[in-house]
């Protein structure tokens, strides 16, 4: 094989391999490119590629790692996740070089690769134009107006006591996704105001930020009913979602933040439309229309799971998402939940 050949190769590699970490799965390619790869032979092996950049310069972090209120009241249904008895595998990654020497194996991060699918995700239409900010405003009073007198879901409109749209900053470079509102949110028409939403808001402390600097929001708008219960909690049925949905989409046309979480598995199927489980999706870079996502489990989880290393997963997808965004990390909040040496 020649030493051109071998460099071609070597760059459609790494290509495709960045494209990975984005979180794109399929590229188109022509029959006739598809049937020439196929009868090549394999490359060499090849020289290994220069650790990531270390993470951006530190400054100290003010808040604490978030801690976790007592199991036995968690805000919902059960979470997604397998119980605790069958937990997921836990690939780490190398770190780069420098991190990994102050901090060693155990401050490894999760794997990057990204879970085969059985089916192509569907097609993402591009996000619009992004708004002026005085726009920006106008168009999302405008859209919380017409919202809040939702009644496409006739059952969830009886049952409501509001519509809980959406809360933060509309020029939020982060943006947090859940499932639906529980009853204490649909009481004070905030996301994430109950027990789950107390420990959202411990994790966003101590990613240096407040919840008035990122962007929350839902799948669904309105509280999943639940007849005869003021409390508890289900899942949004597919076509709660499917009407449902369009809103979310139009917040984030307006906000068009630079980074998102996912927040469990029903908030990968909403915007990605992907069920594959969130024990093995979270960890990995998914991308919402050219907006980076990062899926993780839900803070109802967490609740129930209070195991450090469960902690630590989604604290390293937090971090995976503050190196995303370019925010101060320092020592300390790198090695949040880690195992005491
Ligand atoms: N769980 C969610 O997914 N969203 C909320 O707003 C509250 C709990």
């Amino acid at each position: 094989m020649s030493d051109a050949y071998v460099q071609l190769l070597d760059a459609a590699i790494a290509h495709c391999e960045a494209l990975r970490a984005d979180g794109i799965e399929f590229v188109p390619v022509s029959a006739a490119t598809f049937a020439e790869l196929s009868a090549r032979p394999a490359a060499p092996a090849r020289a290994t590629r220069p650790p990531v950049s270390a993470a951006p310069a530190t400054r100290p972090a003010e808040a604490k790692p978030f801690a976790f209120v007592p199991a036995g009241t968690p805000d919902g249904r059960p979470a997604t996740p397998p119980p605790a008895s069958s937990p997921a595998p836990y690939t780490p990654r190398p770190l780069p070089a420098s991190v990994a020497s102050r901090w060693g194996q155990a401050a490894q991060l999760p794997s990057p690769s990204v879970p085969k699918s059985s089916a192509p995700a569907p097609a993402q239409p591009p996000l619009p134009p992004p708004l002026a900010p005085a726009a920006k405003q106008a168009a999302m009073d405008e859209l919380r107006t017409q919202a809040l007198s939702c009644i496409k879901c006739a059952h969830l409109a009886s049952s409501r006591t509001t519509v809980v749209f959406g809360v933060g900053e509309i020029h939020a470079r982060l943006m947090f996704v859940g499932e639906a509102p529980g009853a204490d949110e649909d009481r004070q028409g905030e996301p994430f105001v109950g027990k789950a939403g107390e420990l959202l808001t411990k994790m966003i402390l101590a990613m240096g930020l407040t919840r008035a600097d990122v962007y929350i929001a839902n799948i669904l708008k309105c509280r999943p009913d639940t007849p005869g219960q003021t409390a508890g909690n289900r899942k949004p049925t597919a076509d709660e979602m499917t009407t449902c949905t369009p809103w979310l989409h139009r917040q984030i046309d307006i906000i068009q933040p630079a980074a998102m979480v996912a927040l469990g598995a029903t908030a990968v199927e909403g915007l990605l439309g992907k069920t594959i489980g969130i024990t093995k999706l979270r960890g990995t870079w998914q991308t919402y229309r050219g907006i980076p996502l990062m899926p993780t489990y839900h803070p109802a989880y967490l609740l129930r799971n209070q195991a450090p290393a469960e902690k630590r997963k989604v604290w390293e997808d937090l971090l995976a998402v503050m190196e995303k965004l370019a925010l101060p990390i320092n020592a300390k909040q790198r090695a949040y939940f880690l195992p005491k040496p």
